[in-house]
């Protein structure tokens, strides 16, 4: 964890971080005369990122890059944090006082974020932690612009973005759905929100038969977990509801899936994460919204019992659906929690799942795929969000005739469409169990990383808490 405070003094051993311009005035903050010319020198020549090595100290002089707008550019701000991190991390500083010589408070954050989220590791099971853990653990950031509130928010985020990206990262021999639903009891103690957890018996008396079904395979129990904030001063009348994919691990079931499309599959509870995750964050930041997380959790698994295709459910809503392939076990549980959502009658319910590989074959890790019957001003919304904070979603159609694909004689619909728009006839299954606006984001792409880009580290990347927790900031009556 990096903690992130804010400082009213520089002094001439910190470590710096100076965000300026060609006109900045570096002398001020400790560079001789001959280094201010180097700075210049290298300004002149397009660098944006320049490194200087003192005796006592390191000084990092960040100049913003020309980028097409705010966004962008505050992108481009948490690249150089991420690459700012690296960089100290490398010269063993623990402490790094960021300077805001420009004035400007979003692109100080923003250089922040990405160096605490760039200094993320998962140390779980690392024995010799001494060589490998990052020095760098506080962050000070020196602004008139900047204010407490904005530095307390910032931490919350990267926190719960970091205790997601850590759940994912988690295998399931440490994280079954029992465990996981634990870790969210735990969320809601520090955080401040009710957990209720339901049983195997609960669920089973609820007639869930998706998850019950996924879960047959399975020698661990499912857990549903139900998280409420409910602040007394929330702007909502109606509560936003978000719903997890918890799938704790996916071989496929009996439609196994290869070694090679298997060995990430603990990620398959990266929207559950991002859920909890998010709770945590508005909870600890108080914010006036009233929101109900739900979690369906199972592992997916072909044991002795293991419901196979062919296989007709019936869903906590009473429809039949047609099993015909194992591996499509996300819509079954998720269509569950959609249906029991019913009942709270939300505002708009915003479903967060690692759900096909065609949207990540779509987009790749660059975006979230989105899809579902809330209006075009709650779409809007979530696009604003995901620009700010560069999680950017992109609308997929719900023409009618996907629908289609997802007819069979022998129930109300199968779990599978044809071979073509996966990711869209997976979301057409879900908009079946929904009865009030619904948003639909499937994070397959993003929420999990070969290999390390900017400041996503490889493995989990707390995909989706940034993103709604921007989105439920700006909410008002
Ligand atoms: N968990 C997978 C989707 C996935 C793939 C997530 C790659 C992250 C990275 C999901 O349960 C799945 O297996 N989907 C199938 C659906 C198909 C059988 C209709 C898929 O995408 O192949
Ligand atoms: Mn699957
Ligand atoms: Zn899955």
């Amino acid at each position: 964890m990096t903690t992130i405070k804010s400082t009213q003094s520089v002094t001439p051993k910190d470590n710096l971080v100076l965000i300026g311009n060609a006109k900045s005035d570096f002398l001020k903050y400790g560079l001789s005369e001959a280094e201010a010319g180097f700075v210049n020198k290298q300004i002149k020549q397009d660098e944006h990122i320049i490194n200087i090595n003192q005796y006592q100290r390191r000084i990092l002089i960040y100049i913003a890059e020309d980028k097409k707008n705010e966004n962008l550019t505050l992108e481009a701000f948490r690249k150089a944090g991420n690459k700012g991190c690296g960089i100290f991390n490398a010269a063993k500083a623990e402490e790094v006082t960021i300077v805001d010589l420009n004035k400007n408070a979003s692109q100080t954050l923003a250089f922040a974020e990405g160096m605490a989220l760039g200094n993320y590791q998962f140390l779980h099971f690392k024995k010799d932690l001494k060589k490998i853990t990052h020095s760098l653990n506080s962050i000070l950031i020196h602004s008139k612009k900047v204010s407490e509130k904005e530095i307390t928010y910032l931490q919350i985020v990267v926190d719960a973005t970091e205790k997601a990206r850590t759940l994912v990262n988690e295998p399931v021999n440490y994280l079954n759905a029992v465990q996981l639903a634990q870790e969210f009891e735990k969320l809601g103690k520090e955080a401040g929100f009710k957990v209720d957890v339901f049983n195997k018996a609960k669920i089973e008396a609820l007639e869930m038969g998706g998850l019950l079904a996924v879960n047959r395979g399975s020698i661990d129990p499912p857990t549903f977990t139900i998280m409420e904030y409910k602040p007394k001063h929330a702007v909502n009348k109606k509560p936003y509801l978000l719903v997890g994919k918890g799938v704790v691990y996916d071989t496929g079931g009996l439609s196994l899936k290869p070694t090679s499309g298997m060995d990430t599959m603990k990620c398959d509870m990266a929207g559950a994460a991002a859920v909890g995750c998010t709770l945590y964050a508005i909870a600890k930041a108080g914010l006036p919204v009233h929101v109900i997380g739900l979690v369906p959790a199972t592992d997916n698994r072909p044991g002795m019992n293991a419901y196979v295709p062919g296989d007709v459910l019936t869903m906590h809503n009473g429809m039949t659906v047609e099993m015909l392939n194992a591996d499509a076990e996300g819509r079954l549980i998720l269509a569950d929690a959609l249906s029991y959502g019913k009942r709270y009658n939300p505002e708009l319910a915003i479903d967060l799942a690692t759900l096909t590989g065609a949207a990540a074959a779509a987009i790749g890790k660059y975006g979230i795929v989105a899809m579902g019957t809330a209006d075009k001003k709650e779409f809007n919304e979530l696009k604003k969000s995901g620009k700010r904070v560069n999680e950017r979603i992109v609308e997929f159609p719900m023409w009618e005739e996907y629908g289609d694909l997802l007819k069979t004689e022998i129930a109300d619909m199968k779990n599978i469409g044809g071979p073509v728009a996966g990711a869209i006839t997976a979301g057409k299954f879900l908009e079946k169990f929904t009865s009030y606006p619904w948003i639909h984001l499937d994070i397959a792409g993003p929420a999990f990383l070969d290999s390390a880009y900017d400041y996503k580290p490889k493995g989990g990347t707390g995909v989706g808490v940034r993103l709604l927790f921007d989105f439920l900031s700006v909410i008002k009556k």
